[in-house]
């Protein structure tokens, strides 16, 4: 596919890799080239090669290269040196810009991708969100997409949505200190507003799920003038909140720690403990509430989750009524939690 830098790229990665570990000193290109196994010419090139991909490369006849500035891209070698998973992130494609991470994440697990195999890109040109409906996914967010296999019903892919968001509002805040709340059944809010969203696609018949594709979108550093009008009063972006942009490649890492800790306790626990985890961590629970669920819209008070991680609400009535599917609009109420720590 081109515009893919997988973790493949082995010679990209071996050279990044060899000036990491001379700190900032000159390599010369005979040593380059023995750590490549390129002839010095063929280092010249991988040089460029390297500065096309944003890297600050010094290079000097007679002294060789240095390494001056790494660029904040998520290439995968960026990404999986320090990651720590067992199976998340493992390995990593990177595209500056394609149609949707979902297709192309369905498409390499189709052809048999590893579990966790992920796909991440700097823009998309047809992001897409819950319900196929567009998503906004310009330059400066984490836009990515995971292959996964679980070993659960189809029922449980409301508890892998879950999961994946409570791992985001936890990579959030390890690597920005905000705190997020999570609203049913996909959304990550700082404030009242959205910072992130996550979504699974599958294909698996009643019994079995053969795979499952998680999309996670994180508007980390837009800025306001970024977001279409009509999102302006709804979305947000960690710079937005905290003042200043964070680096993509750390935050990135920290959501993949997490999603990698909760997804192994979804395939352990299943939708039970994904409930319990989600309960226990800030979320939307205690507000007025208005239920869009085609053909039907009504309000109340989200008061639970199910052990199938569907949402309860009480209605004026007193009755609980049960919602598995649909959307969900928070009333203007007293804000229960600050975004900061
Ligand atoms: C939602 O809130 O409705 C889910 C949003 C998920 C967006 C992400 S961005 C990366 C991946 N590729 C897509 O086209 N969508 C998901």
């Amino acid at each position: 596919m081109p515009g893919l830098a997988s973790a493949g790229d082995d010679t990209t990665a071996l050279a990044v890799r060899a000036l990491k570990a001379a700190r900032g000193q000159f390599v010369s290109g005979e040593e380059l080239g023995r750590a490549l196994g390129l002839s010095r010419n063929a280092i010249w090139k991988q040089m460029e090669t390297l500065r096309q991909l944003g890297y600050q490369v010094q290079s000097i006849r007679g002294l060789g290269h240095r390494l001056v500035d790494v660029p904040d891209v998520p290439l995968p070698w960026e990404v999986m040196d320090g990651l720590a998973t067992r199976r998340i992130g493992r390995p990593v494609w990177y595209m500056d810009t394609t149609t949707s991470t979902q297709d192309v994440a369905r498409h390499w697990g189709q052809v048999g991708a590893a579990e966790g195999a992920l796909v991440v890109a700097t823009e998309q040109t047809s992001g897409r969100g819950r319900m196929r409906r567009p998503y906004f996914t310009p330059r400066g967010g984490l836009w990515f997409s995971l292959v996964l296999r679980p070993a659960r019903p189809p029922l449980d892919i409301l508890a892998l949505s879950l999961a994946a968001s409570l791992a985001v509002q936890e990579g959030i805040r390890a690597a920005s200190g905000l705190t997020a709340v999570l609203k049913w059944p996909n959304d990550v809010l700082l404030g009242e507003r959205k910072v992130a969203g996550v979504m699974v696609e599958f294909d698996g018949d009643q019994d079995r799920l053969h795979q499952a594709v998680l999309g996670v979108g994180i508007n980390v550093n837009l800025d306001a003038e970024a977001f279409p009008a009509e999102l302006r009063d709804r979305a947000t972006s960690l710079k937005l909140e905290l003042g200043r942009p964070l680096p993509l490649v750390p935050t990135l890492r920290c959501v993949l720690e997490a999603l990698d800790r909760h997804y192994e306790r979804f395939l352990e626990g299943g939708s039970e403990a994904v409930c319990l985890a989600w309960r226990s961590a800030p979320n939307m629970l205690g507000r007025e509430v208005r239920v869009i669920s085609p053909p039907d819209t009504w309000e109340g008070t989200a008061v639970e989750l199910d052990r199938d991680c569907a949402l309860l609400v009480r209605l004026a009535s007193g009755d609980l009524r049960r919602v598995a599917a649909g959307d969900i609009e928070l009333l203007p109420g007293v804000e229960r939690l600050s975004p900061r720590a």
